[in-house]
C-alpha cells in the first residue's frame, strides 16, 4: 500500500460574496461526544522521507524555485500523508540533507506514540547525520489532523519547508460533503529573493522573525472550491514557527470540530486565536452555487484573507446548519480531584543576558541542536543548561498514570505558544478569558496569563515541554517532563 500525497483542490469560480450568515447555534448544553471504537487492527502504510535541498516552485513564489528542505520530490506545500487509525506507519527517513546541514530526526508532533519514535535528538534517540536512515514504526492511537517537523536546527529547517501534514482519518461516515486543508506558513524571504536569516537577536527575544510572504497551501491567494451548500470540514493548521493568527470565517457559517486534532462538540467559530503548531478543524457551510466565503486573520489592521472559499454545483443541504460532531478521541479525563499540583513559569531568561551583549557573537549549536545563546527560560531555567550532549534534568518528574494540575504562567509581555510531547492537555481556565474546555497539545499563553491545564501522565518516557515560537524554543524556553 502506497501512502498517498495529495493537495487541496485549487480553483474554482469567481462569484458574489455572500452575507455573513452568523451562526447562533452551539447547543448551551452539547450533547457529549460518541466514543470512538477500539483501536481497529489497520495495514501497515510505509512512508519513504527522504530529507534533501530541493529547488521547489511554490505559486507564493510567483513561478521562482526557492532551494526548500523538504521530505519529498514535487512542487507541492504542504506535503500530505493520509492514513486510517489503526494503521501501522513504518517511516523511513533518509537524511540527504547536504554534509555541512544538520543532523535531524522527525518529530510526530500530537501523536500519542511511544517516547522512542517521538523523534528529539539526544533526547529520545541518537540524532540521524547526513548520509544516514533511521525507522520510526508506530500506531498513531488518535484519528485528527496532525504534522510532523525536525527537532533539529529547528528554525531553519520549518523556514525551509522541512516538514509534512499527516491526517489520521476517522470513522470512514464522518458525515461531511468535503474534506480539505488549508495550512498556514510565511516564508522569510528578502528583497535579494534569498532566504533571511531564520534566527535574529532581535526577533528571537521578541516575538520572533516574522515571515515576508504569507502563504496558505504554498499560495499567496489561496482559492478552494467547495460544495455548495455542503457542511465542509477545513482542517486549518498554523506551521509557521512565529506569526500568530486570528482565525475567522467570513461568509458563512462555521463551527470547531476538533481542537489539535481532538475532536469538541461543536461550537460556533467566532475567532480563534492559532499559536505555530496548533490546528483547528472547522465545518464551514458552504454558500450556494456561485457565492463565495473567506478564511481570514482578524489579527492585522484590516482583515486578512488567508483563503477563498469559492462554491460550486447545486446546493447539497437547506436545513439549518448544524453541523455532525467527530467520534470523541479515546483520551482519559484527568481526575481534577487527586491531581497533584505543578507549576511552570515561563520567562526571560534567570541569566539576565541582553540582546545587545551578545549582537555580533556567532551562536554556536548545542545538545539537542538549539543555539547557545539563552533569552528564555522554564523555571529559570534556560535550555541548555550544560554542555554538549549533556541534558538538563527534567523540570519535573511525573508518576505514570497519575493525573496533574498545571498551572502555566506566562510573565512576559509576549505569547507562547506552549506544547508537551506524547500527551494531551485538558484546559481547564484562564485568569485572563473564559476558556472552552477542550484538549490541546498546545496552548496559548498570552502575555500575563496564568493558564490552569490538567493532564493524565499515562505515557512514559521523557517528554518535551516548550514554546512553538521556534526561535523561543532555540533560545532556552525548553524543558522536558519524565513521566516514570
Ligand atoms: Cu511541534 Cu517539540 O514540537
Ligand atoms: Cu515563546
Amino acid at each position: 500500500m502506497t501512502p498517498t500525497r495529495r493537495t487541496v483542490a485549487l480553483g474554482g469560480l469567481a462569484g458574489v460574496t455572500a452575507t455573513v450568515l452568523g451562526w447562533r447555534g452551539g447547543r448551551a448544553d452539547p450533547a457529549p461526544l460518541v466514543p470512538v471504537p477500539p483501536l481497529p487492527a489497520g495495514r501497515t502504510v510505509p512512508l519513504s522521507l527522504v530529507a534533501a535541498e530541493r529547488p521547489v516552485a511554490l505559486p507564493a513564489f510567483g513561478g521562482r524555485a526557492m532551494p526548500l528542505m523538504t521530505f519529498f520530490e514535487g512542487d507541492v506545500f504542504p506535503p500530505v500523508v493520509r492514513i486510517r487509525r489503526g494503521d501501522a506507519l513504518v517511516a523511513t527517513l533518509d537524511n540527504r540533507l547536504p554534509a555541512s546541514a544538520e543532523e535531524m530526526s522527525v518529530h510526530w508532533h500530537g501523536l500519542r506514540i511511544p517516547n522512542g519514535e517521538d523523534g528529539v535528538p539526544y533526547l529520545t534517540q541518537s540524532p540521524v547525520p547526513p548520509g544516514e536512515r533511521y525507522v520510526y514504526r508506530f500506531t498513531p492511537p488518535d484519528a485528527g489532523t496532525f504534522w510532523f517537523h525536525t527537532h533539529c536546527n529547528t528554525a531553519e529547517t520549518i523556514g525551509r519547508g522541512l516538514l509534512g501534514v499527516l491526517v489520521v482519518e476517522g470513522d470512514e461516515s464522518e458525515p461531511y460533503d468535503a474534506d480539505v486543508l488549508v495550512c498556514l506558513k510565511d516564508w522569510r524571504i528578502g528583497e535579494d529573493g534569498g532566504f533571511l536569516p531564520f534566527i535574529t537577536d532581535e526577533g528571537a527575544a521578541r516575538a520572533g522573525s516574522f515571515g515576508t510572504l504569507r502563504s496558505a497551501n504554498g499560495a499567496a491567494a489561496l482559492r478552494i472550491a467547495l460544495p455548495a451548500g455542503g457542511d465542509c470540514r477545513l482542517r486549518v493548521l498554523n506551521v509557521d514557527p512565529t506569526r500568530i493568527p486570528e482565525i475567522g470565517v467570513e461568509g458563512a457559517e462555521a463551527a470547531i470540530v476538533a481542537i489539535d486534532g481532538i475532536a469538541v462538540p461543536p461550537f460556533p467559530l467566532r475567532s480563534w486565536r492559532l499559536g505555530p503548531a496548533m490546528r483547528l478543524d472547522l465545518v464551514v457551510r458552504a454558500p450556494a452555487g456561485g457565492g463565495e466565503a473567506r478564511l481570514v486573520d482578524y489579527h492585522a489592521p484590516q482583515p486578512v484573507t488567508l483563503a477563498t472559499l469559492a462554491a460550486t454545483g447545486t446546493p447539497r443541504r437547506t436545513a439549518a446548519f448544524d453541523p455532525a460532531p467527530l467520534l470523541a478521541a479515546d483520551l482519559a479525563a484527568p481526575d481534577l480531584a487527586n491531581a497533584a499540583p505543578l507549576a511552570f513559569t515561563f520567562s526571560a531568561t534567570a541569566t539576565g543576558l541582553d540582546v545587545a551583549d551578545l549582537a555580533g557573537t556567532p551562536a554556536p549549536l548545542g545538545p539537542l541542536c538549539v543555539t547557545r545563546r539563552s533569552f528564555w527560560a522554564i523555571n529559570r531555567a534556560p535550555w541548555p543548561d550544560g554542555g554538549h550532549a549533556v541534558l538538563p534534568p527534567p523540570l519535573a518528574t511525573l508518576e505514570r498514570g497519575r493525573s496533574y494540575r498545571l498551572s502555566l504562567h506566562n510573565v512576559t509581555p509576549h505569547p507562547h505558544p506552549v506544547h508537551i510531547h506524547g500527551h494531551f492537555f485538558r484546559v481547564l481556565s484562564s485568569n485572563r478569558r473564559d476558556v472552552v474546555p477542550h484538549f490541546a497539545d498546545t496552548v496559548l499563553l498570552t502575555p500575563k496569563e496564568r493558564l490552569e491545564v490538567a493532564l493524565v501522565a499515562d505515557n512514559p518516557g521523557d517528554w518535551m515541554l516548550h514554546c512553538h515560537i521556534i526561535e523561543h524554543q532555540e533560545t532556552g524556553m525548553m524543558g522536558y517532563v519524565r513521566v516514570t
